[in-house]
């Protein structure tokens, strides 16, 4: 007998089902009231004294074999059951879209090519990746030239020659190279400086710089550039130049937007001042358009450079520059109703 229900243990460890009635008739038929377990516990009364022992326990395994039988082929028909219930049910309503959503700095960047384009600029692009020349020496920064300094910059391994660009005003030379006056043109991208990281600034972030070559440009054409940009991305006519030093430009001067000091959040964005630095500027120095083969006693130019990121903290009133570069879909989704 036990011989016998060493077998029934195999046979029910070997059970397969397709159905919850399989399982059911399964459970029957070895614990059910009058399945085959009750009549070997029935029978345990009849056994040899001596062979009790190993009685007993065959058919406490035989239980326990189907008892986990039962609920592991219960489990397994349910989660079947699951997948079928998500894709086998065609009248259900369709998957919802994702709409996604621009990234606040191309937001930013698309507003300021828009702007520039009705007054006739294009867009130009360089390289992530620069050499010293178009990065430096072209922009009459010469090696050992102090001014370098300025630009905490991230050279690649170990050829001080090659590095990573510090502003895309060496996207500006690419293009005074390549293309003859008049010339009228702005170059967004990403620049990287060895900055250390916070709330204010990061190692890598994002300009676009703007250079507009002819005959006869001068320092109020400048100025009117600057105010209708200013007007056109703010809101906000009222500027003013402070004079300051950039080894490219000469004269040089920083662009400041009066923001106004309507509300508290003015008066911490502007320490209290209303004002707000948003870009350098200046004339082309003649070097630099010398050393990009055009003639400075024919040419002459402007230049400015901002931060977009910059930008884009004030205009969506953004208190770290960090969520700029972390991917955090609960910062980004709230752009959606954005341009
Ligand atoms: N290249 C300068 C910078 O990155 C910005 C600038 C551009 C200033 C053009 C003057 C003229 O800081």
């Amino acid at each position: 007998m036990i011989d016998k229900i060493k077998e029934l243990i195999a046979e029910a460890e070997a059970f397969k089902a397709q159905s919850k009635e399989e399982v059911e008739a399964f459970r029957i038929k070895y614990l059910g009231k009058k399945g085959l377990l009750n009549d070997y516990f029935a029978e345990f009364k009849n056994v040899a004294n001596e062979q009790k022992k190993e009685f007993g326990q065959t058919i406490n395994q035989l239980k326990k074999t189907a008892e986990d039988k039962v609920n592991a082929l219960k489990e397994e028909l349910e989660s079947k059951e699951e997948v079928k219930g998500i894709y086998g049910d065609l009248s259900r309503p369709g998957e919802p879209i994702e709409l996604g959503a621009r990234h606040p700095i191309s937001i930013v960047k698309n507003q300021i090519i828009d702007i520039f384009s009705r007054i006739g600029f294009n867009v130009s692009e360089g390289p992530e990746i620069e050499d010293d020349w178009h990065n430096f020496t072209a922009l009459n920064l010469p090696e050992y030239h102090p001014a370098r300094d300025m630009q905490d910059t991230f050279f690649i391994q170990t050829d001080p020659d090659i590095l990573l660009r510090t502003h895309t005003s060496s996207v500006q030379v690419r293009y005074m190279e390549n293309n003859k006056p008049p010339i009228r043109t702005i170059s967004p991208g990403r620049v990287f400086r060895n900055e250390a990281i916070s709330a204010r600034s990061h190692c890598f972030f994002h300009q676009v710089e703007g250079l507009y070559i002819d005959k006869d440009v001068s320092f109020a054409d400048l100025k009117q550039t600057l105010q209708y940009f200013t007007t056109e991305l703010f809101g906000k006519s009222k500027i003013r130049l402070r004079p300051s030093y950039f080894p490219f430009t000469e004269p040089s001067a920083e662009v400041d937007v009066y923001w106004g000091l309507e509300t508290e959040t003015d008066y911490k964005m502007t320490k209290g001042t209303g004002w707000l630095e948003i870009m350098g500027c200046g004339m082309v120095d003649p070097n630099v358009l010398e050393n990009c083969g055009i003639d400075s006693k024919e040419y002459s130019g402007f230049a400015f450079g901002m931060g977009i990121d910059r930008i884009a903290l004030l205009l969506h009133q953004i208190s770290d520059i960090r969520l700029l570069s972390e991917n955090d879909v609960r910062f980004l989704e709230q752009f959606k109703s954005a341009l």
